[in-house]
């Protein structure tokens, strides 16, 4: 059997990864996080300082392997899940991105992975571009104070002081570059559905989710 494939696609913060991976866990999927991906080339290129405005630069990723197992990224063996949050690497992503080189590379690997079992997938273009024949489709959306003020909790979590103001100018900021690039734009798919989750709690949205994957699984069995 093919898998039952799930696309979460939506702008940063609105808890794409945080709710998909629970998902994951509840219903036995594989969860694969398609940012932690463009983060890890971009934390590539800031470590190898190239100039991150040049695409022929990227060539690096001829010779080194990024992939993607127990929900957790590698780059060849090492696992770079903590250095791939920093401010740098995150305030560099979008443009990273935004390469149709780097792109192209990136979606060949997750289309792979999208090819095995059960798949929960995260990103900007799942729906779109990566299994554009998902199962389901959810176009996951917050208001921009609220996934700003998300991340200020997660920050403060880990010892750091931000300010909100500052979160929802860099997050407005990458909402526009992901949404303005000309390759693969964040947009939602035709077919997918919104899911809120501006006033709804992490568990609330996991569960209104889980609620949409068994009725379309039901619909499938019809
Ligand atoms: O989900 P995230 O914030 O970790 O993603 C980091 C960046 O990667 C995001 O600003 C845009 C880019 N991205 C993308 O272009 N396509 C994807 N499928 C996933 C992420």
């Amino acid at each position: 059997m093919a898998g039952f494939k799930v696309a979460i696609d939506g702008p940063a913060g609105s808890g794409k990864s945080t709710i998909s991976k629970m998902i994951a866990k509840e219903l036995g999927m594989t969860h694969v996080d398609t940012g932690a991906m463009y983060r890890a080339v971009t934390l590539l290129a800031i470590e190898r300082r190239i100039n991150l405005n040049d695409e022929s630069q990227y060539d690096f990723l001829e010779t080194i392997q990024i992939s993607y197992h127990d929900d957790q990224i590698y780059v060849d063996n090492r696992i770079v899940e903590d250095d791939i949050r920093s401010k740098e690497v995150t305030e560099n992503v979008s443009l990273v991105s935004s390469f149709p080189y780097v792109r192209k590379k990136m979606v060949d690997i997750q289309k792979n992975l999208s090819t095995s079992g059960d798949i929960i997938m995260d990103g900007r273009d799942i729906g779109t571009v990566v299994i554009p024949n998902a199962d389901l489709k959810i176009f996951l959306v917050a208001d921009v104070v609220e996934r700003a003020k998300r991340r200020q909790l997660e920050k403060h979590k880990k010892g750091f002081k931000v300010d909100l103001e500052k979160l929802v100018e860099e997050i407005t900021t990458r909402d526009h570059k992901d949404s303005s690039r000309a390759e693969s734009p964040l947009r939602k798919a035709d077919d997918a559905i919104i899911v809120d989750t501006t006033n709804l709690t992490v568990n609330q949205s996991v569960k209104k989710i889980i609620e949409l994957i068994q009725s379309a699984k039901g619909a499938i069995n019809e």
